[in-house]
């Protein structure tokens, strides 16, 4: 069972307790229960979404937040990430951390003391947004179990993706898909992870057969890249052969990779997933904080 204590990686949480922050996150409401509480978002890579609505959720819940970003710090000055996560730490009761690298949530936490969450790392982990993208799913399709899910994009270096596999294999009947550019394949670390993989060229004849329940796409990881190539458009010719009922996920931003033609179309629900991370934070935030106070 999850300790509450940090949120490093989503090895950390059984299908059980993700049923249970989901079910916790429906019914999250505006409250004082974090007053006094400060979170520090510590951000070394870009972000909108999961920095603002984890802002918006301890705002939500009555706490405090501060904010780092490299520009304008001493990080310009060449303070390194691990002496920038001591001092914020020191300042704050929870951290939000964003790295550019993956696998050093561990580490950052233990020189921390104080609980930490993995704000995404490298094309590791997201764990916060596949919680979110697991309450949108349940929300949409009303359950997480017996669903086709094809995942289409960068498959190697979305962290996105490679966390909301790794959960929904947890929960059972799951089948999972893949379609990526050539160079843009599941990385080996993930090859444990049990999926049907087509490329981009075979897109439509896939998704014809497969007729999944969710379509989850990403945007080619520009800044990851390491020579490789690959594109792809999600634009209303794909969403013809989709069934009427399927949903078409994406964390954002997007990039191209999904016209706006679709916006319009209610099996988009990019913008309501995003709007899901609130709830989502705010229940996370709660209970990490409560077990905190209590241990
Ligand atoms: C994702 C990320 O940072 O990995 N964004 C997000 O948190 N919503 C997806 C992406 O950047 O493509």
């Amino acid at each position: 069972m999850w300790d509450r204590l940090s949120l490093l990686s989503v090895d950390q949480i059984s299908r059980e307790d993700a049923e249970e922050i989901i079910s916790l996150s429906s019914r999250m409401k505006a409250s004082d229960s974090c007053r006094g509480k400060i979170l520090a978002n510590i951000f070394f890579e870009p972000s909108t979404r999961t920095e603002k609505s984890f802002q918006s959720a301890m705002y939500r819940l009555g706490g405090q937040v501060i904010t780092h970003r490299d520009i304008g710090s001493s990080r310009e000055k060449g303070e390194t990430k691990d002496d920038t996560i001591r001092v914020l730490a020191s300042y704050a009761d929870i951290a939000v951390i964003r790295d550019d690298e993956k696998g050093r949530m561990k580490e950052y936490s233990d020189m921390a003391g104080i609980p930490i969450i993995n704000g995404g790392d490298g094309s590791n982990e997201h764990p916060t947004q596949t919680l979110l993208d697991m309450f949108t799913i349940k929300d949409e399709i009303g359950r997480l179990d017996n669903l086709k899910v094809v995942f289409i994009g960068d498959l190697k270096y979305s962290r996105s993706i490679h966390t909301i596999m790794k959960m929904l294999s947890k929960f059972s009947g799951n089948k999972l898909y893949t379609i990526s550019p050539h160079e843009l394949m599941l990385p080996e670390g993930m090859r444990e992870i049990q999926a049907e993989s087509y490329f981009i060229e075979q897109m439509k004849d896939a998704l014809k057969r497969i007729q999944p329940e969710v379509i989850y796409c990403n945007r080619i990881q520009k800044e990851r890249l390491q020579g490789e190539k690959g594109s792809y458009v999600i634009d209303n010719g794909i969403l013809q052969i989709l069934p009427g009922s399927s949903i078409i996920m994406n964390p954002l931003p997007r990039a191209g990779e999904l016209s706006i033609e679709i916006d319009s179309d209610k099996r988009f629900v990019a913008f309501k997933q995003a709007g899901n991370g609130v709830a989502v934070r705010m229940a996370l935030l709660s209970m990490m904080l409560k077990t905190q106070s209590e241990t």
